[in-house]
């Protein structure tokens, strides 16, 4: 197991909702954090998952009361850099805004579109105490492909899941056909209300493929702080855009009876992609991650 010979390799889970409990982990410790950005969602859990060192953090609090515009982001990542995480494996919940990915699907996110409006996205905020400079982040690459075509290979290989739908293949109520897209845009919207039918409409002529409240900003800080991180969404819903004869638009209830299929499925797969992400040498990557921080000065501009 490689990280760097400075920075060992640890993974950092974040657990949305639905997976708000590190079920799946040895636990060693629990350890209350404060960063210089503030407290996290919820306390720091470290522990091992087959023996490689995790740990894991609430994104919503452990008891779900963080709603999406008041998740510390800046605070929780920082959390699991400080606490020597290279990686990060990111649950989220979705709705769909594509009839072939369907409620209890999984989708590996490849690419963001933005719609929030009140999240601060940058470490480098010439606030008392942010690193020094100005950091205009390259975002071609929102998520880091190297985890995210290990992840691919872990579901191929190892799970023997179907990548992407064929025509017909499981119905939506046969929970033993797991699917797992292998690309997605999300949309981020600000929440906590859901979206008009004409804002679905116009996320879909986007080419957005599911809609959430928590991947922006998230992943831009994890990428600023030097982080490889991926993010799976479990698609819970269809959000409002579907005609609506056999199902309903989004609301509550919906998304929370189905995140149970998504976070099973999601424990399923961390328990494989972790062990796997240990066996691979990342000191090139972790390398590469480090120099966005330590470039930054460089970046400024003006
Ligand atoms: N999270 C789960 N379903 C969602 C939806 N339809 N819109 C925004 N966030 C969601």
């Amino acid at each position: 197991m490689e990280g760097d010979p400075g920075r060992p390799l640890k993974v950092g889970l974040i657990g949305g909702s639905g997976l708000n409990n590190p079920v799946l982990f040895d636990v060693e410790r629990t350890e209350e954090v404060t960063t210089a950005y503030g407290e996290p969602s919820s306390h720091l859990v470290h522990g091992f998952i087959c023996d490689v060192p995790c740990v894991f953090l609430s994104r919503h609090g452990r008891n779900h009361d963080v709603m999406p515009t008041n998740v510390n982001n800046r605070a929780n990542i920082r959390a699991l850099r400080d606490a020597g995480c290279t990686h990060v494996l990111a649950a989220t919940c979705c709705g769909s805004l594509r009839e072939e990915l369907r409620p209890g699907d999984l989708v590996l996110l490849d690419q963001f579109i933005d719609r929030t409006t009140k999240r601060v996205q940058t470490f480098f905020d010439g606030e008392v105490g942010s690193p020094p400079g100005i950091c205009h982040l390259p975002l071609e690459t929102p998520f880091c492909e190297h985890t995210r075509l290990l992840v691919l290979d872990v579901v191929k290989e190892k799970l023997g899941w179907d990548l992407g739908r064929k025509d017909g293949a499981g119905d939506d109520d046969d929970k033993t056909h797991f699917v797992m897209h292998e690309k997605g845009t999300v949309i981020t919207v600000e929440g906590p209300r859901f979206s008009t039918k004409a804002e679905s409409n116009m996320f879909r002529l986007w080419g957005a493929d599911v809609i959430n409240m928590t991947t922006v900003p998230e992943v831009v800080l994890a990428k600023e702080a030097g982080l490889s991180y991926v993010s799976i969404a479990s698609v819970t819903d269809y959000d409002c855009w579907r005609p609506q004869s056999d199902h309903s638009p989004v609301h509550l209830q919906l998304v929370l009876e189905n995140l149970k299929t998504g976070a099973e499925r999601l424990l399923k797969l961390f328990k494989e992609v972790v062990p796997a992400i240990a066996q691979r040498d990342w000191k090139d990557v972790v390398a590469a991650n480090e120099v966005r921080i330590k470039c930054n000065p460089d970046d400024t501009i003006g």
